[in-house]
């Protein structure tokens, strides 16, 4: 999108803090603490200790976090890709796959659109962007995982930014307004230079979870908006 001037309009990133770091013994006070604090979604890890070698939480617990006002971006790291969706329809505005959990890919994707939520494709650090050129019609979202998925605190893997360009083209080039979500090891260290690559929401657990400030450390990674000429 450019204006008269050429100038590509600011885009506005969004903050999707992932709970997988929150204390556990203050959850609710936490979630509340983050939504005051500016963010955009609440960033929701499954994982069934198969698809990933952790285990987090189910359904009650999303639809639990479903009534505090954030929507939620629900990451499903699961060989059942099937089941999670019906599972968090009801308390999802993302639900998200991974491609590497199902040869069905395609079908899923379009499930998660007939359930009402947007679809979301992950890309583990090795899987190759081409994977989401025969979806992208599916698709709303794609989660670009700069760490190996399974725990929060992990350091990002700089070696994606390349990937991030390599989806923003790909998107760009099929014309369609799909969000890139960038998902690991995300701080004020990285998040300029994952927004200039072309991602639209961040992800981040550790970071947010672990500052004094929470309204500070979200505005330290929005803090730029990028003017593109
Ligand atoms: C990892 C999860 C991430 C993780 C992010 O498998 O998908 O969402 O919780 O946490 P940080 O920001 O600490 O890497
Ligand atoms: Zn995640």
């Amino acid at each position: 999108m450019s204006n008269a001037k050429g100038l590509r309009s600011l885009r506005p990133v969004k903050i999707s803090p992932s709970i997988l770091s929150a204390n556990p013994l203050a959850l609710g006070r936490q979630v509340y603490e983050v939504k005051d604090a500016g963010a955009d979604l609440l960033h929701l890890d499954i994982m069934d200790g198969h698809f990933v070698p952790n285990l987090t939480f189910g359904p009650a617990v999303a639809k639990a976090l479903g009534s505090i006002g954030l929507p939620l971006d629900i990451h499903l790291m699961i060989s059942n890709p099937e089941w999670g969706i019906d599972a968090f329809c009801d308390y999802a505005e993302y639900i998200t796959i991974h491609a590497e959990a199902t040869p069905h890919l395609h079908r899923f994707l379009r499930l998660i659109r007939e359930k009402g939520c947007r679809s979301g494709v992950a890309l583990n650090p090795s899987t190759p962007p081409q994977v989401i050129e025969h979806v992208i019609d599916e698709t709303d979202l794609v989660v670009i995982m700069t760490v190996n998925p399974g725990w929060g605190g992990q350091p990002f893997i700089p070696g994606m930014l390349r990937k991030i360009e390599h989806v923003r083209q790909i998107i760009d080039k099929a014309g369609l307004p799909v969000e890139i979500e960038v998902d690991g090891g995300i701080t004020s260290d990285n998040s300029r230079c994952v927004i200039e690559k072309g991602a639209d929401i961040l992800v981040s657990g550790s970071y947010v979870f672990s500052s004094e400030d929470m309204a500070a450390a979200i505005g330290k990674l929005r803090g730029c908006t990028i003017t593109t000429y």
